[in-house]
Formats: C-alpha cells, structure tokens, sequence
C-alpha cells in the first residue's frame, strides 16, 4: 500500500484516478479547489481524505504532499477556449499552481510525480500520428501552459532529482466529464444535447480529427507511469491511436442514441487544433501499455452513463 496525492481528484480524470487507486487498496488524498471539480464525484468512493484548496497557495501546496509517496498532479483549468479567454487565471491554475506543486514535492522527498499534460502541445504538425520527438507547438495559452510544465517537470528532474513524468492527454472521454460549461469536452456536450433530442453545435467545418480516448486507458497509463522504472523523466502520450472526424462523431453518437436531429454549424473556434492523433509506441515500450477499451466501448458506456446520471444532483 502506498500514499498517493491526486490533485484535481474531484475532477472528471482525477476522480477515476481516485476510485481505482482506493480499489488497488492504496492511502489516496484528493486536493482540489472545487472550481472545476465537484464533491459529488467522490462521494461513492470510501476513505479519501479530503482537502480543499488552491494549489497555486504554496503553503497549501506543502499541506497537500506532506507525507505522500506518488503525486498525480491532475489539477488545472482544462480548456482551450476558457484560456483563449481569460489567460491569467488559466495560467495561475495551470502554471504557478504546477510549479508549486513540484516545490513541494521535491521538498517532501516525493518519490515521483506524474502530470496530465496534454495533446494540445503538438498544434498544427505537418505529420500523423503525433510522436512525442516532433517540436511542440502551442496554439492557445492553455496549450503553452501545459508546455511551460512539460518544461518545468523535466528541469526539477535535471536540477533536483525529483522523478517526474508528463503523460500526454488526448481527448479524454467517459463517465463523469461535466458537460454543462460552455468549455466543456464535446463528447459530453454531445450526450447531453442528443439525449433531450436537442441539436448540438459542431464548430468548423465538422472535418477536424480527434483521438478521442476513454477514461480507463488514461488511468491505466497514468498509473503504470508511476512505477515503470524507464519512465522518469519522460513525456509520453497516452491515447488510442485512431482518429475521428467531429462529423463521424456525431453520426455515431446519433445512431447509438437513435435521436433524430441534425448539427447546427457555427464558426471554428479560436486556438482550435485541426487534426489530433497519437503515436503511442513509447508508451507501449516504456510503460507496457496498451489501451483496453476500445472507443467505441467507451463510447457506449458513456451514452449509458448519461443515460441514468442525474445530472441536477451532482
Ligand atoms: C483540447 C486538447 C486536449 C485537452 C483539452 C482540454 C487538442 C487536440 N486537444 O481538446 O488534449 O485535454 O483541450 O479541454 O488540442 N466542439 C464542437 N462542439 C462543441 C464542443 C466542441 O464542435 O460543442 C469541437 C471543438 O471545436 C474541437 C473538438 O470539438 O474541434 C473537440 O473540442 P473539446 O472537446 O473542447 O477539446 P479540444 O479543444 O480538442
């Protein structure tokens, strides 16, 4: 049994963190400042100490790791458009919050710390599928903010020894993704709308590609990231490895819920990134890893998720 600190563990990836390192038998605390993160996400876990706060408060930050073996530095502001807008306190969540949380860690000898870093960082590579030696290319402050801890995560590996590993995110989807914000992840925004037989909003040309990946795989990764042995120091993505168009998207959600509406087209969004596809041979060779659930699974379970979630009540 080891002691584990998720931050950001009331949110969607971090309360999945969560459930499955309480099942594993493990001691998890969850640190969260409720912005984006909801109690109600971890009320049917058992035995999760609880404390709420700001990580970007170094003084919390130092509460949060004391006496924690793994950090998986989950929590942050995680939308392209919400940092488009308003790129200062996206920053202070993303970045100082980040640098923060490795002072600590590095400070209470924390054996390594895993960060959601994420699929944005590659912008517009001329080449598919990304791999993790391409130059990144930040289209949006939010893409640049998970860079710039990317870059921190690996200078405290240089400068201070403390293990670190950036797990890139791809589009991750599944139970629990919040879909009420106007930031909110499309594949929940999509559900949503579909099930009350409302048309949902495609922006662009619909043609843009995903690599849409399932929680469980991401928790999987994740959690093989903090005990690989070759995985220090490393950035790696985590993702399936397909991709999908919004348009084929959305015909698919449509024919799973049986809903008879059509998209409404709006205009791209600012920072957006056309076409996302992972590379994920080094987290096959580095961590053993290989996704299990197909997108087309957890895409099912997830329209079921919707199905019977009560939404009102979270
Ligand atoms: C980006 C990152 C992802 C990161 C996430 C955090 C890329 C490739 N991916 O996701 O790694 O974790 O930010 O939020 O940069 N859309 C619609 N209708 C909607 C909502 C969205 O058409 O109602 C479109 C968006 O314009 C976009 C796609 O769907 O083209 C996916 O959007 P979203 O789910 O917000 O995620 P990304 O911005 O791609």
């Amino acid at each position: 049994m080891a002691h584990y600190l998720v931050t950001g563990g009331a949110g969607f990836i971090g309360s999945h963190l969560t459930e499955e390192l309480v099942r594993r038998g493990h001691r998890v605390r969850v640190a969260d400042s409720l912005i984006t993160g909801k109690r109600s996400n971890l009320s049917h876990i058992p035995d999760v100490e609880f404390l709420e706060g700001d990580l970007a408060d170094l003084e919390f930050a130092r509460r949060a790791v004391a006496g924690c073996e793994y950090v998986l530095h989950q929590a942050a502001i995680p939308s392209v458009p919400r940092s488009v807008k308003d790129p200062i306190s996206s920053n202070r969540a993303n970045v100082d919050a980040t640098l923060n949380t490795l002072v600590a860690s590095r400070d209470a000898g924390v054996k390594r710390l895993v960060f959601a870093a994420s699929s944005s960082a590659y912008g517009e590579t001329p080449t598919l599928p990304k791999h993790e030696e391409m130059p990144t290319q930040p289209l949006s402050p939010y893409a640049l903010q998970k860079v710039i801890g990317e870059q921190y995560l690996q200078l405290f590996t240089r400068l201070y020894g403390l293990e670190t590993v950036a797990i890139r995110y791809f589009n991750v989807f599944g139970p629990r993704q919040d879909p009420s914000s106007p930031y909110s992840g499309v594949i929940s925004v999509f559900a949503t709308a579909l099930l009350e037989n409302r048309p949902p909003t495609i922006y662009g040309d619909g043609e843009q590609t995903r690599d849409f990946t399932y929680v469980a795989n991401v928790v999987d990764g994740v959690l093989r990231a903090c005990e690989a042995p070759g995985a220090a120091g490393q950035i790696i993505n985590v993702a399936t490895g397909g991709r999908i168009s919004l348009n084929m998207l959305f015909e698919e959600m449509r024919r799973l819920v049986g809903a008879d509406v059509r998209p409404a087209y709006e205009e791209a969004r600012a920072g957006d990134v056309r076409d996302s596809q992972a590379d994920i041979t080094r987290a096959r060779e580095l961590l053993g890893y290989v996704p299990t659930v197909s997108f087309e699974e957890g895409l099912r379970d997830t329209l079921n998720w919707y199905r019977t979630a009560d939404l009102a009540a979270q």
